[in-house]
């Protein structure tokens, strides 16, 4: 297994590219499925989620071809209506080809995607949406069977709780159903709008996308579409972070400043200075010193659970009491761990971390949990005393691209130890 080596210390300084979304490019990738014809995507991230989603896909009866960051996808039928448990139990979002295959085909046999290191992830408003919409579902030996012989039809679907894959799972089973579907307690992320927007290139008919009521008019079929992915706005978070922790002037280019709005309000109150010289780039020179600022998780346009960890090792520096609450997954502190065995001082308190600083931290041997604490391990140590060496890196290549070879760009100390 992989793992990095870093040696903090470094404030760092330059530019750096923001990839294509990660959580765009997946359901955009499903959404291919619903048509006979080529559907190409630009912009998509070379990471390992997107591999596993394209081997998925080509077991599914699609022809896929990479070109960098351009995918074509054709699929000119259903070979084999299957998510198995080999391919879900690596990656949850495999359930993102339920809706599109059961309106593609009628049926779809997907693996209950079982837990991850964050918390349970169940898909049962997917299943009860898809039921509402015509779908007969069985549950047997861990696997979800969805059947709709007569296609689907329109019905308005109430979310519990908002979900964002839940979201983009429904809105694709609706575009081919016979009538109007109603999406209400809709997700609202900016990855949400996307796949809508490629649908409608794609000749769905949808409308507010992007709001808490999306309203999809069935149609008869779906053709081909070429459409060019939003950027990552978790990574460029996560790089906004690195200029903030190693007081640093880096520039993150290529990202869309709007979709990140709630951390640049929190980073500006902790201290730092974070300009929008253009309208894709955001500048950030950190603070001299930093101050602690509190943060709750929230669905966007809040602060995103995705860039909780990152924030928490920011905060390991600001002066004073940081109170952390994460309210989407009931398991997402993994990192508070880590952190603190490279000094940082943090207290969980049920779904609240509390975060006195600051404190020095010092390079530690530490491991990777999931895609995004690993993230904030690496900032930690990008600014810690010393050398760190993380392990089990292949979480961070799950949702970034060239991550070292992007930092080390900026004047990180970092290298890959196969
Ligand atoms: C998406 O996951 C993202 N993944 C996650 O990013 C992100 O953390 C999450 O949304 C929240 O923003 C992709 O888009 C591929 P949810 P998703 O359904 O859709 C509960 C990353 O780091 N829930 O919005 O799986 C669920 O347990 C990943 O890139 C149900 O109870 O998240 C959670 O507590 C991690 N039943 C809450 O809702 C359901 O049927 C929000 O989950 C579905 C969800």
């Amino acid at each position: 297994m992989d793992k990095f080596v870093i040696t903090g210390g470094n404030a760092l300084t330059g530019e750096i590219p923001t990839s294509g979304s990660k959580n765009a490019a997946l359901p955009a990738l499903a959404a291919a499925l619903l048509t006979a014809e080529p559907v190409i995507l630009k912009r998509i991230p070379r990471v390992r989620d997107i591999r596993t989603m394209q081997r998925l896909l080509v077991d599914i009866g699609s022809l896929v071809q990479v070109e960098e960051e351009t995918v074509r996808l054709h699929t000119p039928q259903i070979v084999c209506p299957e998510a198995p448990y080999e391919l879900v139990k690596t990656m949850r979002a495999s359930s993102l080809v339920l809706g599109p295959l059961v309106a593609r085909c009628g049926r779809a046999r997907v693996s209950l995607p079982g837990g991850c290191a964050i918390g349970g992830r169940p898909i049962n408003l997917h299943i009860l949406g898809l039921e509402q919409l015509g779908a007969r579902i069985r549950q047997s030996h861990g696997y979800i069977e969805a059947e709709a012989p007569d296609g689907l039809h329109g019905a308005t679907v109430r979310f519990e709780r908002i979900t964002v894959t839940g979201t983009e799972d429904l809105m694709m089973a609706a575009v081919m159903a016979h009538g109007e579907t109603v999406l209400e307690n809709a997700a609202r992320e900016p990855e949400v709008t996307d796949v809508a927007e490629l649908l409608i290139k794609m000749g769905a008919r949808i409308e507010g996308a992007g709001t808490s009521t999306i309203r999809i008019q069935g149609v008869e079929r779906l053709g081909g579409a070429e459409h060019t992915i939003i950027p990552d706005r978790i990574e460029a978070g996560t790089f906004l972070v690195a200029g903030a922790i190693t007081a640093g002037d880096l520039a993150i280019t290529g990202c869309n400043p709007g979709h990140l709005g709630a951390l640049v309000s929190k980073l500006q109150q902790a201290g730092s200075d974070v300009t929008q010289p253009t309208g894709t780039t955001l500048r950030i020179r950190g603070a001299g010193k930093l101050l602690s600022v509190d943060v709750t998780t929230e669905e966007y346009p809040g602060f995103a659970t995705d860039l909780q960890a990152q924030y928490m090792a920011l905060m390991t520096q600001a002066e004073g009491i940081a109170i952390i609450t994460e309210t989407i997954f009931e398991n997402r502190f993994m990192h508070a761990q880590e952190l603190a065995r490279m000094g940082a001082n943090i207290r969980i308190s049920g779904n609240q971390a509390i975060v006195a600083g600051p404190h020095p931290l010092t390079g530690a041997g530490v491991i990777a949990s999931d895609l995004r604490a690993s993230a904030s391990l690496v900032l930690a140590a990008l600014m810690a005393r010393g050398e760190t060496v993380i392990d089990r890196v292949y979480h961070i290549d799950r949702g970034y691209e060239k991550i070292e070879a992007k930092l080390a760009r900026v004047g990180a100390k970092i290298r890959r130890v196969e």
